[in-house]
């Protein structure tokens, strides 16, 4: 079973990620997870915290001459704003944040909660799922994920083939697919911050070069769709979560959801296997299993909750009145956001497809995953 578990404060020592269950034989390179880390820091709107950090991993175990052992591999971030034994604690919890319910829950500080609530921890977040990447590329799989709302805002993608769209993602300051949106959406994000205000947003992240059947319908806790939601829930202020049409399939009639099939055979050595749907409603799941289509998951994003302006709050000391504290903060975080659903979702494809194929070696998965298709273009 491939899984991981992250450790670490926002300015402690350092970040950590424990992957176990990681197959050998995968060739690691750390420049597209260092790639990664440098996107989760950027995009418009982030505070002062990500001029300070310049994120590079540190692959510290599992690999032997680059290359994974099959033995757990342990990821680390190391935190260069380190001054946690000198902070101090915080008196008035932010509305949105841990902050209140976690001092009561632990009989502690606000600061023990929200070191290690904070985003921060995501950085060996995106390091884990970068390197399950590096697996999912060994069966051509990608996974792509972009900001396609600001607030009230809503940048539609131009049309364009995946690999263009990819560039404008990467040349966006706020990772979009329309680079005419990036000014309009820098002017709104400083007209915000300069009210005190902070935004949100919604993300989309599509997954290509799926085969069949990864995940299951036979238990609750297997289906694909469930584990997805549960993942992608996980990432620090995401509200809402949706797959394919998500919550706009309960608005229409059942002839407009769901996915005609039909039958090419000229398609069937493609992940389709010549199944062909006109539509992808279903955001590439039926049943909690992927059908041949490309996965499609949307994230929604809450405002970041530390105002400039701050909302009331109570001093935890006295039981007055008074506005929240304020900590160094970002205005929007979405971008940031973009990168982390992304790698969180590219980790859960990596499960799924060692427990579909076999987790010992990635040879051993190319061979059962090649051998599956053939025998999957039959049926
Ligand atoms: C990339 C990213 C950056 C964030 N930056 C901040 C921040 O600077 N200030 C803040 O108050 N919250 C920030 N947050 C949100 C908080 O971490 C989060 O709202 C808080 O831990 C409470 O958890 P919940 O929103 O999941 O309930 C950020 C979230 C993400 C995903």
């Amino acid at each position: 079973m491939l899984r991981y578990f992250t450790a670490g404060e926002s300015h402690g020592k350092t970040l950590l990620a424990l992957v176990d269950g990681f197959p050998a034989g995968v060739t690691i390179d750390e420049e597209p997870i260092n790639f990664e880390l440098k996107r989760r820091q950027g995009g418009y709107g982030r505070g002062g915290r990500q001029r300070i950090e310049t994120d590079k991993v540190d692959v510290r175990t599992g690999v032997w001459h680059g290359v994974t052992l099959g033995s757990p591999i342990a990821l680390e971030v190391v935190n260069r704003d380190y001054k946690l034994e000198r902070m101090e604690d915080l008196e008035r919890p932010r509305p949105g944040h841990g902050d209140l319910t976690g001092a009561v829950k632990y009989l502690g500080s606000i600061r023990g909660v929200l070191e290690r609530a904070s985003a921060r921890e995501t950085a060996v977040r995106v390091a884990a799922g970068a390197l399950a990447k590096q697996l999912l590329a060994a069966l051509d799989i990608t996974v792509f994920g972009y900001v396609t709302e600001i607030g009230k805002e809503k940048i539609k993608p131009v049309d364009a083939s995946l690999d263009e769209l990819r560039k404008i993602r990467d040349e966006s300051v706020v990772y979009g697919l329309d680079l005419a949106r990036d000014e309009a959406m820098k002017q709104y994000i400083d007209q915000t911050g300069k009210e005190g205000d902070t935004l949100g947003g919604i993300i989309e992240v599509r997954v290509d070069g799926l085969p069949f059947g990864l995940g299951t319908h036979a238990q609750w806790d297997r289906k694909l769709d469930g584990r997805l939601a549960q993942a992608v829930m996980a990432v620090q202020a995401i509200k809402g979560v949706e797959i394919g049409l998500g919550f706009e399939a309960a608005r229409r009639p059942g002839s407009q959801v769901h996915d005609p099939i039909h039958y090419d055979e000229s398609k069937k050595n493609t992940p389709t296997l010549g199944y062909e749907r006109p539509t992808n409603n279903a955001g590439g799941l039926e049943a909690g299993m992927t059908n041949g289509q490309p996965l499609v998951i949307r994230a929604a994003k809450k405002p970041i909750s530390t105002l400039a302006k701050p909302l009331a709050s109570i001093n935890m000391e006295t039981k007055e009145e008074e506005s929240a504290s304020y900590e160094r903060s970002d205005v929007c975080a979405i971008s940031a956001a973009s990168v982390i659903v992304e790698n969180v979702v590219a980790f859960e494809m990596a499960t799924a497809v060692v427990e579909k194929f076999g987790g010992d070696s990635l040879e051993e998965i190319k061979a059962r995953h090649e051998l599956f298709l053939k025998m999957a273009a039959e049926r």
